[in-house]
């Protein structure tokens, strides 16, 4: 690993769990449907995204920075991500006359989830916890229009050299049993700071734009109902997945129609 050493092994001299928690308390967010908030275009600063309307203990100075040091690299993970998916999609408007991405979310997970999301796992909320046991600080989120540009898609991102896979969860092939479509990519990017690289950890999903559109409002429904939907809604929000993968299906083979017909009239 050497240089390349990941986030883990660098040492964030943050060790103050105390202090850790307190900042996490200053950092108000406001929550969205994927426990963070969503960074748009062209603006990487989260501190727009947030409110820092509280004190701010003058001998935190050392956690901040931490803090901030962790932010810059995972805010750093995710453009770079976010900008090759870019230059995929154009590359592939220029190669097959089409865009597989419809459009990407990129976000960063709130300190307040980040904190929830450790303590459920049993873990202390330190600097060096996060970094090593919470994959989806930095999350992604690729919609395209059929099912298969997630492959291709997927693909792509794993053939990408300095890019490492490390966990994949296929749930177009295994959806969930509540009816749950996506395909889901752990990677590491190599972030190159002013002195040292370190490898971020980016969750990437990628699904199409009816299984977002499914997945969304299922999870509003598990939000609002604290995860205790009543039986009818369950089924019904199965019923509806399925409806999900006939409509991928049929809009699938809608467009390979159409990519024939069109080449054949080309050639005419
Ligand atoms: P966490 O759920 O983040 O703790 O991660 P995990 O280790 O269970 O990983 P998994 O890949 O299964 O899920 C990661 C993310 O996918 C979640 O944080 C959600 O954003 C999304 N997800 C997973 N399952 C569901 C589901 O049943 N419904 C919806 N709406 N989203 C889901
Ligand atoms: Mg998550």
């Amino acid at each position: 690993m050497g240089e390349k050493d990941s986030l883990q092994k660098k040492s964030l001299k943050f060790q103050d769990s105390y202090t850790f928690l307190h900042i996490f308390m200053i950092y108000l967010l406001c929550s969205e449907d994927w426990g963070g908030f969503v960074l748009p275009y062209g603006s990487r600063n989260p501190k727009k995204e947030c409110r820092w309307d509280m004190d701010i203990r003058e001998d935190n100075g050392e956690g901040i920075d931490s803090w901030k040091e962790v932010t810059l690299i995972y805010n750093a993970a995710l453009k770079q991500i976010e900008t090759r998916m870019e230059i995929l999609n154009e590359e592939f408007q220029h190669v097959h006359q089409y865009n597989p991405i419809e459009h990407i979310k990129a976000r960063i997970k709130t300190p307040e989830s980040i904190v929830k999301k450790l303590k459920r796992n049993g873990y202390e909320s330190t600097i060096d916890n996060m970094v090593k046991h919470v994959n989806d600080i930095a999350g992604i989120r690729v919609i395209c229009s059929f099912t298969s540009d997630i492959y291709r898609i997927a693909d792509m991102i794993s053939e990408q050299r300095d890019l490492q896979v490390l966990t994949v969860k296929d749930y177009i092939t295994f959806p969930k049993t509540s009816g749950y479509k996506s395909y889901h990519m752990i990677i590491t990017v190599p972030v190159y700071l002013s002195d040292r690289t370190v490898d971020a950890k980016v969750e990437i999903q990628i699904r199409t734009v009816a299984m977002d559109f499914w997945a969304s409002l299922e999870h509003k429904i598990h939000y609002k109902l604290e995860g205790d939907a009543p039986e009818h809604i369950r089924s019904e929000l199965v019923e509806c997945a399925k409806m999900v993968t006939d409509l991928d299906a049929r809009m699938l083979k809608l467009n390979e129609e159409l990519l024939i017909l069109s080449r054949e009239r080309e050639k005419e």
